[in-house]
């Protein structure tokens, strides 16, 4: 198992983008952050790992909560993001760790008390080995917890853009591989729960959450310039080099229609909240 697609993709622009937006991105994602660690319920002096940190906000509030003793580790192959996260923990003095290594294949120094992840988890090219190899570093009776998207076309936040981009599309998007390591490769909850018992966890549970994803933003144009820097709009940009000045006149007429009076554009989401056990 390599990931070496994913390690390319998170060391390049993409990464360099999650830094440059990542204060606009955690405060969209919050909510998130919220799920995974109510769902987590840590305790003073846990050891937790959180697989897929990026540049570590939910890593953080998880050290905030454990405090000192073993803290936070928090891992990710993405060199620009683990340099941010670990520059954030030293501001905040908060005992949050941060390791450059692919989760797939990382031995940690000390088992971990619980695993958490906020979309940082679906990416990896063989998911139940890579679950399997995270539960040998969680203590016998040590948990897991993570979020992770539904399907596409349950998260308007993402599928909106992408089609109010589609009439400037070169070519129609091949049919995407729902399995494939990408956001949302997770969406079929069998799957899920299937990839987890093949790697030794139990007690799976899975539940829904859906909740409206207020985008960053303090108008439609920066709310629209946003949404075609990241997410899969910004990989289909990429890929096929699309007048980037029609999309965006489409994106802004989108990103009007869904204003609240308050000014507020929220779309809706949807995720999946897993948890399950080292028995
Ligand atoms: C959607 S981002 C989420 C980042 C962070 N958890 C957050 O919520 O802000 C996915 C993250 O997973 C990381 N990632 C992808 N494959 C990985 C792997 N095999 N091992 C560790 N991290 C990985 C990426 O580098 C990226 O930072």
């Amino acid at each position: 198992m390599n990931n070496a697609d994913q390690v390319e993709y998170w060391n390049g622009p993409a990464g360099q983008k999650w830094v440059d937006q990542s204060d606009r991105l955690d405060a969209m994602l919050a909510p998130f952050a919220d799920t995974v660690i109510a769902a987590a319920a840590l305790k003073p002096g846990e050891a937790v790992m959180d697989i897929g940190c990026g540049a570590g906000a939910l890593t953080l509030r998880a050290a905030a909560v454990v405090g000192a003793g073993q803290g936070a580790l928090g891992v990710d192959v993405s060199a620009p993001l683990i340099a941010l996260a670990r520059a954030r923990a030293a501001e905040a003095d908060l005992p949050a760790r941060f390791e450059l290594a692919d989760a797939s294949a990382f031995t940690a120094p000390d088992p971990a008390d619980i695993v958490i992840s906020r979309f940082g988890v679906m990416f990896f090219d063989d998911p139940a080995a890579a679950f399997a190899n995270i539960r040998h570093a969680v203590k016998p009776g040590g948990r897991l917890a993570f979020a992770c998207w539904q399907a596409l076309s349950l998260n308007d936040w993402a599928l909106a853009p992408l089609q109010a981009a589609m009439p400037f599309l070169k070519e129609a998007p091949a049919p995407a591989d729902p399995t494939a390591p990408g956001p949302f490769a997770f969406q079929d909850k069998d799957r899920v729960a299937g990839i987890l018992s093949d790697a030794g966890w139990a007690n799976v549970v899975i539940e829904p959450v859906e909740q409206a994803i207020i985008l960053p933003g303090d108008d439609t144009e920066s709310t629209a310039k946003f949404m075609m820097q990241l997410g899969p709009l910004s990989r289909l940009l990429a890929a096929q080099g699309i007048d980037e000045a029609q999309v965006e006149a489409a994106l802004i007429a989108l990103m009007q229609a869904h204003k609240s009076p308050e000014g507020r554009i929220a779309m809706k989401s949807a995720c999946w909240q897993v948890s399950a056990g080292n028995a």
